[in-house]
């Protein structure tokens, strides 16, 4: 798959996750498994998902010291997910035992999971970055830099909003991956997300993959919702 457009699944009981999947039967999806699902459901859930033929990104945003997480990624390898992730905030040492724990972790003949980053999350705004993280100079800064970090360490891409893929392609060049949330359709409404672009526009601004939430999966008509949104991104309308 190229360029996917990958539905996070913050469905919060077993019961509704199932019942939302069973409206796609016959369609393999690119799912993104958060914290909660897989702190609560763990790895069944993970092997329910591809027995169904759904790929994954495992988003567990790991952040420790560079051995406990290269001897992690070697176990999340094994589970055969397609996209796992870091916070860059650990550093190149970190980051490149990550990778080198997916190499470990990777079976013979399988395809190493992609490896991106979190640069900074979405939360952090830069009066908090200056005054509680004590790094004193401009967010794009930041993440251009992180993202530049990131690169330098062996990773895939990195998760940003679409507004700065332009930044970080200028920074790591067109190959490095993006994969940005902050996804909306013009009637959507925006619940907890400030800055949101459409699946077009997110295609315009030159995102690898896009992740769409609550526009899906609180949809009334989900199916119809993700062809509509899969379209929009594809650009085939
Ligand atoms: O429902 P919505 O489309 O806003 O969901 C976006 C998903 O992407 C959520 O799972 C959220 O945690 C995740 N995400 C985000 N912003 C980031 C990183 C991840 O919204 N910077």
């Amino acid at each position: 798959m190229q360029r996917p457009l990958i539905i996070a699944l913050d469905i919060e009981s077993q019961k509704k996750r199932q019942a939302f999947l069973d409206v796609f039967s016959g369609q393999s999806l690119y799912v993104k498994v958060g914290m909660e699902l897989f702190y609560r459901e763990g790895r069944p859930v993970i092997e329910e998902l591809k027995e169904a033929g759904h790929q994954i990104f495992l988003d567990l945003k790991l952040h420790d010291i560079p051995n406990t997480v290269k001897r992690s990624m070697t176990a999340l390898a094994q589970l055969g997910v397609d996209i796992v992730n870091v916070h860059a905030a650990g550093g190149q040492k970190m980051m490149e035992a990550a990778r080198e724990g997916l190499e470990v972790g990777t079976k013979l003949g399988e395809i190493r999971p992609k490896l991106i980053a979190v640069t900074q999350l979405t939360s952090t705004d830069e009066a908090m970055m200056q005054n509680q993280l004590l790094i004193n100079r401009a967010l794009p800064e930041v993440v251009a830099s992180y993202a530049r970090l990131s690169k330098l360490s062996g990773l895939d891409g990195v998760v940003c909003s679409a507004q700065e893929v332009p930044l970080i392609h200028d920074a790591c060049g067109e190959e490095f991956l993006t994969v940005t949330p902050g996804i909306r359709r013009e009637s959507d409404s925006l619940g907890d997300q400030k800055r949101v672009v459409t699946p077009a526009q997110a295609s315009e601004l030159g995102s690898w993959g896009i992740v769409v939430g609550r526009s899906i999966t609180s949809s009334a008509t989900p199916l119809e919702t993700y062809l509509e949104m899969k379209t929009d991104w594809e650009g085939t309308a």
